[in-house]
């Protein structure tokens, strides 16, 4: 059984059908890379996963158990194994580091403070920030301020998680040490679904790489697959420009 399946899954916006039968599914451990030109649906299939954006139609099976998004408790319960990190990292700019990433842990979940802190603590390490914990989020860089957002993630104890273009809103040189959290973090066995630009670095983590197109599904294989024996002309066509710039 695999461990996220998504099965001919719609999603539209308004009137606007933006996905059209999406299906992908993969196994714990697995870092699943979603690419595709942009307005393709990528974000949209996190956005569904996580109950932000309704699904129309098609399932979710998390573990063999269908996500039900009418369900406040079935999407609670979703939530809790699957952690949604954003480009715009969104940081709470009156608490420093460790209030950022103990605060849902703490009200959401009820967790002891100190056992909250203790972990965060252990988090903060893993994503190169043990010395920042007091910081406050204008004094950190925007690869920094990234790195507390993904912590943040993290602190939920997820078992998936999301990562819509983590390094897209950040200086060339500050990517380089968010995707190093992320390398750590897949060396870990961390299961994680990526929208990422970063081609040289989808084909160094990921085990799948899903190429989407206009709401659908284009192709699904290795790395090595998409990337250098493309079988669609719309994947061939997409991975021969960006492969280009
Ligand atoms: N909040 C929204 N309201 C209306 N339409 C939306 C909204 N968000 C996205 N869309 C539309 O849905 C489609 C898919 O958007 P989505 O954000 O999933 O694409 P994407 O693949 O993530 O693109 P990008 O690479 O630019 O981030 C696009 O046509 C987009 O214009
Ligand atoms: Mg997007």
């Amino acid at each position: 059984m695999p461990h996220l399946e998504v099965r001919n899954l719609s999603a539209s916006y308004g009137d606007l059908k933006v996905l059209h039968g999406v299906d992908l599914s993969f196994d714990k451990g697995e870092v699943v890379a979603l690419i595709g030109p942009s307005g393709s649906g990528k974000s949209t299939i996190l956005r569904v996963l996580v109950g932000l954006t309704p699904c129309i139609g098609g399932d979710v099976v998390l573990d063999g158990q269908p996500i039900q998004y009418g369900s406040a408790a079935s999407v609670r319960a979703a939530r809790d194994k699957m952690a949604i990190v954003f480009q715009q990292y969104n940081l709470f700019q009156n608490m420093d580091v460790m209030r950022n990433v103990t605060i849902a842990p703490v009200k959401i979940k009820g967790r002891p403070r100190a056992e909250a802190e203790a972990d965060a603590a252990r988090i903060l390490a893993r994503v190169g920030l043990a010395d920042k914990s007091h910081a406050y989020p204008d004094e950190l860089s925007g690869g920094q301020q990234q790195r507390v957002a993904i912590a943040r993630a993290l602190a939920l104890k997820p078992e998936i998680l999301l990562l819509d273009e983590v390094t897209s809103a950040l200086d060339p040189e500050l990517v380089n040490e968010v995707l190093d959290t992320i390398r750590v973090l897949a060396k870990d066995g961390m299961t994680m679904l990526i929208v990422s630009h970063e081609m040289a670095f989808v084909r160094e983590v990921a085990s799948k790489v899903v190429m989407m197109d206009k709401g659908k599904v284009v192709e699904i294989g290795t790395p090595a697959d998409i990337f250098d024996r493309p079988r669609s002309e719309r994947a061939r066509e997409f991975v021969g420009k960006i492969l280009r710039h």
